[in-house]
């Protein structure tokens, strides 16, 4: 057979061989025991010595050419396999990188340390309370014996486990109880704010059933309501820096002042100019309460205020729905960061 021929049918084989094993297959029908190629080296041996030379060196330098061919097939075929695998692994650097964002503070939050920093500035210190209170803090403490129907105002739960007396604890419903947990650890004049988390059965627009109250108590001898209104109204014209708040004290009960009122707000400007939004309680200490402290009423007086932090923070922030606060949604609460 025609040695030209062979190389150029090899070289066509081995090109349409289109992965490693049909390529082995190719390179046995010309290099294999019994290739083409090995068959004419074979039939050298029937010819005589010039000829066996002459034509040795013709077919081996065939097979120089097929061999070639077949290793340069041999090596395209490993980069193009090399080539699919790096596309199917590929990193795409042009990616950017997913970085830790920092962090931010709560609105509410950021609303707790901003009343905490305006009292602190008009001497009023700051004190933390447990947030699973014994019922005689919580109500009896308050004034507000059992089965006292004023205790109905405010939906408790309670949780396993009970005090010395074997009265179920109960999750606060109010900042209060620190009013007289402070009072019976300090000698008056007192003057201290006490914020913290708050519970109660309690769901709606300006309702959630976990939300933050700061209780402020002022005791001394001579503390009147006038005060009160003095001191809280000067409170919100520093948290809100501005000068169209309108406050309006409404007479209201809770068994532990005498008298009572409940703080409405509004801003005389603004979306929701002219819409009353209560933000606490307050009133002057019941001489009862004064008594629970361990204080003499007919000679200490005071007044109480429980204000909620996330009504002053939707004020502040223009928030229609409270419930917003608790919701984690981040394109809310970035629009405070
Ligand atoms: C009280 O809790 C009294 N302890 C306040 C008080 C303290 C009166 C000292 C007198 C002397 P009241 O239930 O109104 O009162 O709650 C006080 C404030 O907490 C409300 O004005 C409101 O701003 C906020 N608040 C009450 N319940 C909720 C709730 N479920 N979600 C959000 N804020 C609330
Ligand atoms: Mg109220």
């Amino acid at each position: 057979m025609d040695l030209e021929h062979i190389v150029s049918e090899a070289q066509r084989a081995f090109a349409a061989a289109l992965d490693a094993a049909s390529l082995e297959n190719e390179k046995a029908r010309f290099l294999g025991k019994s290739g083409q190629l090995t068959e004419l080296l074979k039939g050298l041996g029937k010819l005589d010595a010039e000829q066996r030379k002459a034509e040795g060196a013709r077919i081996n330098a065939a097979k120089q050419q097929v061999e070639a061919a077949l290793q340069a097939r041999r090596q395209a075929l490993n980069d193009e396999l090399m080539n699919v695998r790096l596309a199917a692994e590929a990193i795409d650097v042009t990616l950017p990188g997913r970085g830790q964002s920092r962090g931010t503070l709560h609105p509410v939050l950021t609303t707790w340390e901003r009343v905490e920093k305006i009292f602190h500035s008009i001497g009023f210190d700051v004190a933390d309370g447990p947030e699973i209170e014994t019922d005689w803090y919580n109500f009896t403490a308050l004034n507000s014996p059992e089965n006292h129907p004023a205790r109905s105002m405010q939906d408790t739960f309670y949780v396993d486990g009970s005090d010395e007396t074997g009265k179920p604890l109960l999750l606060r419903t109010h900042t209060s109880p620190m009013q007289v947990r402070y009072a019976r650890m300090h000698r008056p004049p007192i003057k201290v704010i006490a914020p913290g988390r708050t519970y109660r059965v309690d769901s709606d627009a300006t309702h959630s059933p976990m939300f933050h109250q700061v209780e402020g108590l002022w005791i001394d001898e001579n503390i009147s309501f006038a005060d009160l209104k003095g001191v809280y109204t000067d409170f919100l014209r520093q948290f809100f820096e501005r000068d169209d708040i309108r406050v309006r004290f409404r007479p209201s009960y809770f068994p532990f002042t005498e008298p009572s009122a409940e703080i409405d707000m509004t801003f005389e400007t603004g979306k929701n100019a002219g819409k009353w939004l209560e933000i606490s309680g307050s009133g002057q200490v019941h001489p009862n309460v004064v008594r629970n402290m361990g204080l003499d009423p007919e000679r200490y007086i005071g007044f109480a205020f429980g204000s909620g932090l996330e009504r002053l923070a939707m004020l502040r922030y223009g928030v229609d729905d409270l419930r917003l606060f608790y919701e984690n949604d981040l394109r809310f609460l970035r629009q405070f960061a």
